[in-house]
């Protein structure tokens, strides 16, 4: 009897106690989740009726992982599943969600192959076939290097007498994606090099001033039909020519860009706009350095409305750090707004992730990658504090050599502490993804907790406009047109249709 009553005090002990394990664990995990990027948001019903539809698909896809691993294709290299996510209802669902902004994109970079196969065939286009491959717009062969010999484009075409094969070959040269990643990429310096030779090979094409406008005119079009309302476009601002041979300096492209944007606004007012960040080469003097910052006031000044700030670009290890134009960049710093590219590394302790304190230092507005934040937790806490945005870019990390597995990306850590983070697509037509929605979908599925629903894309939209470079006016401009977009998304969505 006595032993009984023992073992039922144990009994009930042991239930109570491990009752409130439970409540304990539970608390743990709500709160924790309280925490993360969006975590705290509430939905109204009708968002949550979406939200459930999206969650039950979401569940489906990751449950099927979990399960099969050797199916999870997610973990594989981004060429290998780009065309089969498109089949994904996530993915359907996040190609019609409003997405806000596009803040870290680069000029020749949005559009893809078949947009550029498409400028092949306008009049006046040459084509040199030497040990690289030149192209340029003229009204008579050009007097360029070359090789081999240069013919027009439309007779090369024509002599080739087999005009699919011709496009074919000529198309390999305006992407990055291949049947053989593994093969072909087997570390950053071979992913890199096809990356430059990318803008290399396409930069003379597009810097023909007509194609030039048209080219920024239609990524316009495409942000847009991608539901996306604002962008902030990067450039280099190559010197733009005329048929003719007429060169003119990088501040007339500057003036193109803001040609185009009010073209495009006019014609489509439910447009935010863009505006330009200068971003040419780190890989540079100080003098040429001087002269970069000195051309950025000068963009200032003539068209402040368009224009954003100064970064510096290129592959961050083997370009030069910031740290080595700090006295330029420091006197500047009072004229010119940062949004510098910084960490977007694999290293730890080197000048890389280092620019990232650099970067801070000389207060940058937003930071282009941020990959290495992580290693720093005091450059961590001044982010936190000074609110400077993150631009990921999932995609182009993965395309460009810096992780595999996107379930092991930073940013799964940055959602869960909810930092400042803005998702873009760095250069979507380079690796042919659909501008923002592979970015999107790769975070949301892959990256982000299996549980972050609508609250964690909602903020993510919302964040991309808080940490533009739209004055205040203009800001409450965007988050109105957002929010009429975003509820006509949630007002006519239709699970089934999906
Ligand atoms: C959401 O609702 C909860 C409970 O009503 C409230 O405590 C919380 O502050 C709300 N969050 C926001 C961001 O409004
Ligand atoms: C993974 O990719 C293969 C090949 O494209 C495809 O057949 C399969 O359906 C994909 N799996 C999932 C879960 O999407
Ligand atoms: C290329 O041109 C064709 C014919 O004008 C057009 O139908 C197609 O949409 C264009 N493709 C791109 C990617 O712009
Ligand atoms: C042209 O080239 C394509 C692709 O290489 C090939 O499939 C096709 O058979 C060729 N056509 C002719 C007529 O040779
Ligand atoms: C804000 O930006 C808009 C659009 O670029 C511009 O028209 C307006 O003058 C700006 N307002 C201020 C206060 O700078
Ligand atoms: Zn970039």
């Amino acid at each position: 009897m006595r032993e009984l009553l023992i073992l039922t005090a144990l009994f009930v002990y042991t239930t109570c106690d491990t009752k409130d394990y439970k409540n304990k664990r539970t608390k743990l995990i709500q709160d924790e989740f309280k925490l993360t990027l969006g975590g705290n948001v509430n939905l109204t019903d009708k968002e949550t009726a979406v939200n459930n539809c999206l969650m039950r698909y979401k569940i489906n896809e990751l449950d099927y992982g979990f399960e099969h691993p050797e199916y999870f294709n997610l973990s594989h290299h981004y060429f290998s599943f780009r065309e089969n996510i498109k089949k994904s209802k996530v993915y359907k669902i996040l190609k019609d969600m409003p997405k806000g902004a596009a803040l870290h994109v680069h000029d020749m970079g949005i559009l893809g192959p078949d947009y550029l196969m498409n400028i092949t065939y306008m009049d006046h286009l040459y084509v040199c076939f030497g040990s690289k491959l030149l192209l340029q717009f003229a009204h008579s062969q050009p007097d360029i290097a070359c090789t081999g010999k240069w013919q027009l484009m439309k007779e090369a075409r024509r002599l080739s007498n087999n005009v699919t094969k011709f496009d074919a070959d000529l198309r390999k040269h305006f992407t990055l994606v291949v049947d053989n990643p593994d093969v072909v990429y087997p570390s950053i310096t071979e992913a890199w090099k096809a990356f430059m030779n990318f803008f290399i090979t396409v930069a003379p094409m597009l810097s023909y001033r007509p194609v030039w406008e048209q080219y920024f005119y239609d990524a316009l079009k495409m942000f847009r039909e991608n539901n996306i309302l604002y962008v902030e476009v990067r450039s280099i601002l190559p010197n733009l020519y005329e048929l003719d041979g007429t060169v003119y300096a990088p501040l007339i492209t500057a003036m193109a860009y803001k040609k185009t944007i009010k073209r495009f606004v006019e014609d489509y007012p439910d447009f935010v706009g863009a505006k330009l960040i200068y971003a040419p080469s780190r890989k540079v003097d100080t003098k040429t350095v001087n002269e970069y910052l000195a051309l950025a006031k000068l963009i200032k000044r003539d068209m402040p409305d368009y224009f954003a700030g100064f970064d510096l670009v290129g592959q961050e290890d083997i370009g030069n750090p910031l740290v080595d134009f700090v006295p330029e960049l420091l006197a500047a710093s009072k004229e010119l707004n940062y949004f510098f590219h910084a960490g977007e590394t694999d290293w730890y302790g080197c000048q890389t992730d280092e620019n990232l304190v650099d970067a801070i230092l000389l207060g940058t507005k937003r930071i282009g990658h941020a990959y290495a934040l992580l290693k720093h937790p005091l450059l961590l806490r001044d982010v936190v504090h000074n609110d400077i945005g993150l631009e990921i870019n999932v995609v182009s990390n993965t395309v460009l050599s810096l992780v595999r597995d996107v379930r092991n990306h930073p940013l799964s850590m940055f959602l869960a502490l909810d930092l400042p983070v803005v998702l873009s697509s760095d250069d979507p037509g380079v690796w042919e993804a659909d501008v923002m929605t592979d970015d999107y979908y790769l975070a949301f599925v892959a990256v982000a907790s299996k549980v972050s629903d609508l609250r964690m894309l909602k903020t993510l939209a919302l964040n991309s406009l808080k940490y533009s470079a739209l004055n205040e006016t203009s800001r409450v401009v965007a988050f109105e047109k957002f929010n009429n977009k975003w509820n006509e998304f949630i007002n006519n969505f239709d699970c089934s249709k999906y």
